[in-house]
C-alpha cells in the first residue's frame, strides 16, 4: 500500500504544485484538505482543483462555526492584538487547520501531513508546533520550504505537469483571508516607504469616500461575547461580518505596520480588519465599565502576552489554556451594550451600559447627589503620598531646593 500524505490545500499555486511534487518525491497518495474558515470564494472548486492536480482524495471541511466559537471568540475576549495592532487573523486559523489535518491523517492512517508554507514565515511555525502538540507521531513535510523554486519555477513546473493553475491572473500579492480579516503581503508592499496601492483593499473604503453622515451601531455582549447588533440577535460570525461591513464602509479597519516575525525578520504587513478592530474597541470599552480595577489591570498586561503566544504558534499550550481560563473568569461581568459611532475613517465607542456596571453615579458626580466622602480624601492622599514625601526629603538640590530631575 502506498504512503499517504494529508496536505493542507488552499487552491493556490504553491499547494497545487505541492500535490504533484509530493507524489513524485515520496511516491505517496496525496489527500488534500481545504478548510473553510470564512475566507470566501468557491471552495468546492478548490476541492475539485486538488483532484485535477492529482490528489487521490480531496476534502472540504466547513470549520466556520468552530473557528468562530473556539478561536475568534477567545481572541476577542482577550482583545488579542500582536504589537497592539494586528488581531492575529492568520495566526488564529493555522492551529484549527492543523487540527483538521491531524484528524484526517488519523482517519486515513496516513504517516505524513504537509503544508505549503515557506521557510521564512510564521505559518510554518504555527502548523508544525500545533501538529507536534496534537499528533507527535505524524511526520510533517514542507514541500515549498524544500523545493527551492521561485514563483516562476513553480509556474513552469505547474505548466509542464499540466496542473490546474491560473497563471494569467497571478497577483503580486500574497493574501490570506478568513472571517476575522484579511492579510496582504509581497509585491511593492515590501518597500516600507511605499503606500499601498488603492486597489489592494477589498473590505474597506477609502476614508475620503465614506458616507458623509455618521452612523451608530449598538453591540450587545453577554459575558464577553457579542450577541446582538442594533438589537437583532447574531452569532459571532454574523457580528464580525455585519460590524465589519459597516465599519469598512466608513473607511475603518486598515493596518499598515512593521511586524516582528517569529523567525527574527522585520516585515511590512498590511491588514484589513474592520470587524475585528471595531469589536475589540467595543468589547474593551465594556470591560472598562464592568471589570474591577485590579482585575482589568492584570488582564490588560496578560493580553499582550496572549497575543504574542498565539502569534508565535503556541495555541495548543498549557499557557494558552491557563490564560483562557483566567480570561473566561474575567469575562463573567462583561455583559451590556456599547454604542459605536462610525465616521469617515473612525469607529469609536460613544456610549455604554450594563446590568453589571461598576459605574456609580453617586460616587462619580460633581452634582448635588454626590455621595463620595470628600473628607476621607484628605487622609487618603496623606497616607498614599507618604513614600513620595519621604523620598523627596532626601533629594534636596545643592541650594536646598528640590531637584528638577533625579540626575541633578
Ligand atoms: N504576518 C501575518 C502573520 O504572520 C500574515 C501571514 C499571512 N500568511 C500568508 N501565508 N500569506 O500572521
Amino acid at each position: 500500500m502506498a504512503n499517504k500524505v494529508v496536505l493542507a490545500y488552499s487552491g493556490g499555486l504553491d499547494t497545487t504544485v505541492a500535490v504533484a511534487w509530493l507524489k513524485e518525491q515520496i511516491d505517496a497518495d496525496v489527500v488534500a484538505v481545504a478548510v473553510d474558515v470564512g475566507q470566501g470564494g468557491d471552495l468546492e472548486a478548490v476541492r475539485e482543483r486538488a483532484l485535477k492536480a492529482g490528489a487521490s482524495d480531496s476534502h472540504l471541511v466547513d470549520a466556520r462555526d468552530e473557528f468562530a466559537a473556539e478561536y475568534v471568540s477567545p481572541a476577542l475576549k482577550a482583545n488579542a492584538m500582536y504589537q497592539q495592532k494586528y488581531p492575529l487573523v492568520s495566526a488564529l486559523s493555522r492551529p484549527l487547520i492543523a487540527k483538521h489535518l491531524a484528524r484526517v491523517a488519523r482517519e486515513q492512517s496516513a504517516e505524513y501531513v504537509a503544508h505549503g508554507c515557506t521557510g521564512k514565515g510564521n505559518d510554518q511555525v504555527r502548523f508544525e508546533v500545533a501538529l507536534g502538540a496534537l499528533a507527535p507521531d505524524l511526520e510533517v513535510l514542507a514541500p515549498v520550504r524544500e523545493w527551492g523554486m521561485t514563483r516562476a519555477d513553480a509556474i513552469d513546473y505547474g505548466l509542464e505537469h499540466g496542473l490546474p493553475i491560473t497563471v494569467n491572473k497571478a497577483s503580486p500579492y500574497s493574501i490570506d483571508q478568513n472571517m476575522w480579516g484579511r492579510t496582504i503581503e509581497c509585491g511593492d508592499l515590501e518597500d516600507p516607504m511605499i503606500e499601498p496601492a488603492s486597489d489592494i483593499w477589498e473590505l474597506t473604503r477609502e476614508p475620503s469616500e465614506a458616507p458623509r453622515t455618521a452612523r451608530y451601531l449598538e453591540i450587545g455582549f453577554e459575558r464577553g461575547t457579542p450577541v446582538s447588533v442594533d438589537g437583532a440577535k447574531v452569532t459571532i460570525a454574523q457580528a464580525v461580518d455585519e460590524v465589519g461591513r459597516a465599519a469598512g464602509e466608513y473607511g475603518f479597519g486598515r493596518v499598515d505596520m512593521i511586524e516582528d516575525r517569529v523567525v527574527g525578520i522585520k516585515s511590512r504587513e498590511i491588514y484589513e480588519v474592520p470587524g475585528a478592530l471595531a469589536l475589540i474597541a467595543a468589547h474593551s470599552d465594556l470591560e472598562e465599565l464592568t471589570v474591577e480595577r485590579e482585575l482589568i489591570r492584570t488582564k490588560r498586561s496578560l493580553e499582550l502576552r496572549y497575543a504574542q503566544m498565539v502569534y508565535e504558534g503556541l495555541w495548543y499550550s498549557s499557557l494558552r489554556e491557563a490564560l483562557d481560563a483566567f480570561i473566561e473568569s474575567a469575562s463573567q461581568p462583561v455583559s451590556g451594550t456599547v454604542r459605536l459611532k462610525l465616521e469617515a475613517g473612525s469607529v469609536r465607542p460613544v456610549g455604554r451600559s450594563s446590568p453589571d456596571s461598576l459605574y456609580d453615579l453617586s460616587l462619580a458626580t460633581y452634582d448635588t447627589a454626590d455621595a463620595f466622602d470628600h473628607a476621607a480624601g484628605a487622609g487618603f492622599v496623606k497616607i498614599w503620598g507618604l513614600p513620595s514625601k519621604v523620598w523627596g526629603r532626601t533629594r534636596k538640590g545643592k541650594d536646598g531646593t528640590p531637584p528638577r530631575s533625579p540626575a541633578e
